[in-house]
């Protein structure tokens, strides 16, 4: 992020915080419970958002030397992912041209030739059919027709792109929607992979995307974890596109104010979360990003599975090993234990049919727009600003 950038955002905290005010979208709007619990919905958001979207699969660092591979199943495919031997990141359909095992079964790793547990057909990190064994009994095989299906794949501004559909297309500066410039001064690419997480539970996707939508909630359900960290109930909010950009403010600002601006850095004074439509919450802090990736239960609206990554500065984490532990730590004890927990409250409540919408408030823009970016891409209403 450009400097003059963090120092603006920064003074709009600063701002807020003097005022007691925060960012206000104009009114509030009212969403029906139903977008959490209906079937047909459902079904048209995986077809759409997930079978028939590019996917962030992960960062660079998750596939970090030549070699590399990494597997991915949450969107419907099995998707076998690799660096190959000049480095390029390439992503194939992780099923065998035989008979349709998967190739793969580890989750990541490195290896340069992957083969088949069925029969040991063997396919180069490029895709290519390399060993059929025992061909003179098996029969002639053109194996340059019986390669890995390649899918469409992109790496950029450290974020690992795959379409789900082998004649799909992939324009990652579109899909961030004028955030590529600001995603390109992170400088993501040096991060490094420090572990991963899996919070499978009982409350629709978007209720898991809703948690980071808002920070009203702050002095109350974090009351004894990040409100000793963060001032709840003040944010900056930017959209781009159908992505957008909220400004969490720490508590630490307060040491920002008798500093010159050229020292004041964002992730000082305050945390940037990213959301990447549909389902990527890009969680930054000063030692590294946490990537949430949301996925619905195929055919169960209740139900989802969030990955979690953690990407560590290779500085800092040479400094203090700890703190990916404690990270990973962390952000369980918060996200799944106290967010995902009333999210899944919230999903009995939206299950009881009783509840006809959730409303959201002027405080919480992000909810707004998500939930609006998703219903135009369905062609479904918008949720109409009331205002009040
Ligand atoms: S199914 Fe893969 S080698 Fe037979
Ligand atoms: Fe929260």
């Amino acid at each position: 992020m450009r400097s003059t950038e963090q120092v603006r955002l920064l003074k709009i905290l600063m701002d807020h915080l003097d005022k007691g005010t925060n960012v206000d979208a104009g009114g509030i709007r009212r969403n029906p419970t139903e977008v959490y619990t209906c079937p047909e919905l459902a079904s048209r958001e995986w077809e759409t958002f997930f079978k028939g979207y590019p996917q962030v699969i992960g960062m660079s660092a998750d596939l970090p030397v030549p070699g590399s591979f990494l597997t991915v199943s949450d969107f419907g495919i099995p998707v076998l992912a690799v660096r190959d031997d000049e480095g390029t990141f390439r992503a194939f359909l992780n099923v065998c041209r035989h008979r349709g095992t998967v190739v793969e079964t580890e989750p990541r790793g490195e290896r340069r030739k992957f083969s088949c547990p069925f029969h040991a057909w063997t396919y180069s990190n490029r895709g290519e059919l390399v060993a059929v064994p025992k061909e003179d009994h098996f029969g002639k095989i053109d194996r340059s027709c019986h390669g890995l299906v390649p899918l469409p794949a992109e790496e950029r501004y450290g974020f690992l792109w795959v379409h789900p559909d082998p004649d799909g297309a992939i324009d990652p500066d579109a899909l961030l929607g004028g955030l590529a410039p600001e995603f390109e001064t992170w400088n993501w690419g040096r991060l490094t992979y420090s572990g991963g997480d899996q919070y499978d539970m009982r409350l629709n996707w978007k209720l898991a995307m809703d948690t980071f939508g808002e920070t009203y909630h702050f002095p109350v359900l974090h009351r004894n974890t990040l409100a000793n960290f963060f001032y709840g109930n003040v944010q900056c909010y930017d959209i781009f596109g159908r992505n957008h950009r909220m400004i969490l403010c720490l508590r630490d600002i307060d040491l920002l104010r008798n500093r010159p601006e050229s020292e004041w850095h964002i992730t000082a004074g305050s945390f940037p979360v990213y959301y990447l439509f549909p389902n990527i919450q890009v969680n930054v802090g000063e030692s590294g990003v946490t990537l949430v990736r949301a996925y619905p239960a195929p055919g169960d609206p209740g139900r989802s599975i969030s990955e979690i990554s953690f990407y560590f500065d290779p500085d800092i984490l040479a400094g203090s090993p700890q703190r990916a532990a404690e990270r990973f730590q962390q952000f369980g004890n918060i996200i799944r234990d106290e967010d995902y927990a009333v999210a899944a409250s919230a999903q009995r409540g939206a299950e009881s049919g009783l509840l006809k919408y959730a409303t959201f408030g002027r405080n919480e823009p992000a909810l707004h727009h998500y939930h609006n970016t998703y219903r135009a891409a369905l062609g479904m209403e918008p949720l109409p600003l009331i205002d009040t």
